[in-house]
């Protein structure tokens, strides 16, 4: 039996050859070695050929990108655009963005990256000559110093030709890099994202465009995070599809390379301290055409913070519609709206709406909010309620176009803050490019800094306040708006 062979033998075999080339121990020293050798040949095979092969299949990319643990000492800040005039008798007050803004470029060490909708920084639009634009013109002149210093990039929406683009003209005469994003072409949608990314190292996101009007005259929030390079990493990747677009002629990937892929969304989010209180964190984006393997879209995420209420969901935003705003034929989409009164019935969630008005309004928005603001009943133990925010104006004020408005898109929860950049409807999450911050501090114990907690504060500010007025079957947004 070949088994029985001594395994010293093996090394022996050549000296034995020529003695025993006759007997029939030499014939099964001679299988013995052919079945060895083949086992080893078929081994190596393996080695040298089948596992790298493995290792390479294109089931696991070599880029895709790996969790690791954020030691980043990471900190949130609200900010705020409260415009000119309007005066809240309340605790919660929160920084400028506009003096945000600044510290963000002083900061600036090597790069900023910049996604925006349109650039109207300076008052040359209006021709109104408005006072109120010098933070707007600050910002414009501090930028174009910087373009020339360090690594300035801008991702803008194609603009419309009969649109201003001085300001625009300005940075790249400065040194800037801009790439404009045709979304009309890609998806019939815009850019109408506004982020900012600064030496990959701290983010800024939020309502505000770059638009004078959105530091003075328009109300606005956004977060602002410091020292937090891995949430930066990962928003500098949405900034990444941006820019890959903006080059001519380019169309959507599908799937997007990996380099653009993330590990962080809703199901396994990103895990870090925020002003030190344990946190999960990710970014979403819209379209879903812009999602790289990884990516929840935005749409997504906002359905998945209301299903995770347990007692409230309030939700701030300029336009809420359970429609395509834009599209002909009309469409309707009533995919956040039937979440909404979904948990408000099954979940006896408190659902409130702080909607705006201004003279541009969609008269159509109302029978829709109207028919939300019915599912109130204490009976029913249904509790959807639905008020509207309008910023007063003095006649000067009233002379402002696209202005005078409460612009604000975020979303709180008893357990998570959304801060957003859409408008909420189905355009928003269809083809029109957004994004958002989403932090849940669900396990934080009370008396620690969460921004929930301060989300909830400015929220019910809002709500308490005189420039809210509750809508009901009866009311007239005439005479709101
Ligand atoms: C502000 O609020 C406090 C407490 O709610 C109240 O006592 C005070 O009268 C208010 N002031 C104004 C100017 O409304
Ligand atoms: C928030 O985190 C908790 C775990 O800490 C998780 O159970 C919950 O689903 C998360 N909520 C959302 C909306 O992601
Ligand atoms: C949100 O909707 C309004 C009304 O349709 C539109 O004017 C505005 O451009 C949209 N959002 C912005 C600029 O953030
Ligand atoms: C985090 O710390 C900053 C000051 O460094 C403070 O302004 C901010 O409000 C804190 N955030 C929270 C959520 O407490």
């Amino acid at each position: 039996m070949m088994s029985e062979i001594p395994y010293e033998k093996v090394g022996d075999v050549e000296s034995v050859k020529g003695e025993y080339h006759k007997s029939q121990r030499f014939y099964r020293c001679l299988l013995f070695i052919i079945s060895l050798a083949t086992l080893l040949l078929t081994l190596l095979f393996f080695q040298t050929l089948l596992v790298p092969m493995v290792t390479s299949s294109p089931d696991k990319p070599q880029h895709m990108p790996v969790r690791e643990t954020c030691t980043d000492p990471c900190r949130i800040v609200l900010v705020e655009s409260i415009p000119e005039g309007l005066e809240f008798n309340s605790s919660a007050v929160h920084p400028s963005i506009y003096q945000t803004w600044l510290n963000l470029i002083s900061e600036t060490r090597s790069s900023l990256d910049i996604a925006s909708f349109y650039w109207t920084l300076t008052n040359k639009d209006t021709q109104t000559h408005e006072p109120t634009a010098d933070q707007g013109e600050r910002i414009l002149k501090e930028l174009t110093q910087l373009s020339g210093k360090v690594s300035v990039r801008i991702a803008v929406n194609t603009p419309k030709e009969t649109k201003p683009q001085d300001n625009i003209e300005i940075l790249k005469n400065a040194g800037a890099d801009v790439r404009t994003v045709n979304m009309r072409e890609l998806t019939s949608g815009v850019l109408h994202t506004k982020f900012w990314v600064v030496d990959k190292k701290h983010i800024y996101i939020g309502s505000a465009n770059m638009d004078w009007r959105s530091l003075t005259q328009v109300k606005e929030l956004g977060a602002v995070v410091y020292d937090c390079s891995c949430l930066a990493t990962d928003l500098g990747k949405i900034f990444e599809t941006y820019w890959y677009l903006g080059q001519s002629g380019q169309e959507i990937p599908s799937p997007w390379p990996s380099e653009f892929s993330t590990v962080y969304n809703k199901d396994t989010p990103m895990e870090l301290a925020l002003n030190g209180t344990d946190s999960r964190v990710y970014l979403s984006s819209s379209p879903p055409s812009f999602c790289a393997e990884g990516r929840t879209s935005d749409l997504q995420s906002i359905l998945s913070v209301i299903r995770d209420a347990h007692k409230f969901v309030y939700i701030a935003v300029m336009n809420y519609l359970p429609t395509m705003e834009f599209s002909y034929p009309k469409r309707y989409w009533a995919e956040i709206d039937s979440e909404l009164r979904r948990v408000a019935y099954e979940q006896r969630v408190h659902v409130r709406l702080l909607i705006s008005c201004w003279s541009a309004t969609s008269p159509t928005m109302f029978p829709f909010l109207k028919s939300l603001a019915a599912l109130q009943d204490s009976k029913a133990k249904l509790d959807v309620q639905v008020k509207i925010f309008t910023v007063p104006a003095t006649p000067h004020q009233k002379e402002i176009p696209y202005a005078r408005v409460n612009h604000n898109k975020y979303m709180v929860t008893d357990k998570v803050a959304y801060i957003g950049t859409s408008n909420w409807s189905g355009d928003y999450f269809v083809n029109t490019a957004g994004s958002a911050l989403v932090v849940n501090q669900t396990s934080a114990d009370s008396s620690a800094p969460i921004v929930q907690k301060q989300l909830q504060a400015v929220f019910e500010r809002d709500w308490d306040s005189p420039y809210s007025t509750q809508l009901n079957h009866n009311t007239n947004h005439m005479d709101m708006c």
